[in-house]
């Protein structure tokens, strides 16, 4: 069965993999898809802000993504967030393995559970990231030239704004370490669906107050950016779908 990579900001290609794009239709909306090879593995590539950035986070159709991947045969996903960093142990373009999440999202369609047609479900996240493609991204990490912090909790946001110094002291006050738009309802939609997702964040930035102004990394990005989809990539190459166990509904 494929895998999947879901892109976030400043992914919008898979280097070296040619791909060929597909509209998947479903009961939620239509999904962009890339459908794609690399050492024999089909891997299908989703970019969730559309490859000209249009879509904000907010408006981005999570569940027409994730059903669309579902569709597909998808059991495996890895998924990249450009993110705030909001603590010195998350530094600017070091990755992050997330293990957990806090949710502050609202206004998103967040649940296939909301309908007739399907009993309803109660995705268990007490390990909301698989933990074989999230250790695996941990030991291959240096091979593809990349430091790698691991035990991150995504602190979700609904956006467009970027947070307010009071709101990111609160998130740290939390336990968050770092601060994105678009992780939720992402990851629990595709527990329910019975998909293993695992997650890398990219800090870009020091968030709202630990600076004067926000300012954006830009030096070396790009080169980052393509270890960690070759990362990535090497991870779903060297696990399978048995071994990754989803969260169960309960
Ligand atoms: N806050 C929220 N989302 C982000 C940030 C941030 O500071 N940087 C990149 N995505």
């Amino acid at each position: 069965m494929p895998a999947a990579i879901m892109g976030g900001t400043g992914i919008y290609n898979l280097p070296n993999v040619e791909v060929e794009s597909r509209e998947m239709v479903n009961d939620y909306g239509t999904a962009q898809v890339f459908m794609g090879k690399s050492a024999h593995e089909d891997i299908v590539f989703l970019t969730r802000h559309g490859r000209d950035h249009s879509t904000p986070p907010h408006k981005v159709n999570y569940r027409a993504n994730i059903q669309a991947l579902k569709d597909l045969g998808v059991r495996r996903i890895m998924s990249t967030y450009a993110v705030g960093s909001i603590t010195a142990d998350y530094p600017v373009l070091d990755l992050a393995v997330i293990r957990d999440f806090l949710d502050f999202t609202h206004g998103r369609a967040f649940s296939f559970f909301e309908d007739l047609e399907r009993a309803v479900g109660h995705v268990e996240m007490s390990k909301p990231f698989c933990p074989v493609m999230s250790n695996k991204l941990m030991a291959l990490a240096s091979k593809h030239n990349i430091k790698c912090r691991d035990g991150a909790t995504y602190v979700a946001t609904n956006g467009p704004r970027f947070e307010s110094p009071a709101e990111i002291k609160m998130y740290q006050i939390l336990g968050g370490h770092v601060v994105g738009m678009t992780c939720c309802p992402e990851v629990y939609l595709a527990g329910e669906l019975g998909i293993s997702f695992a997650a890398l964040a990219l800090p870009i930035n020091l968030a709202a107050g630990l600076e004067e102004k926000i300012t954006l990394a830009e030096d070396n990005i790009d080169e980052v950016r393509e270890n960690m989809i070759n990362l990535m990539i090497d991870v779903l190459h060297s696990t399978n779908d048995d071994e990754c166990t989803p969260p169960i509904l309960l």
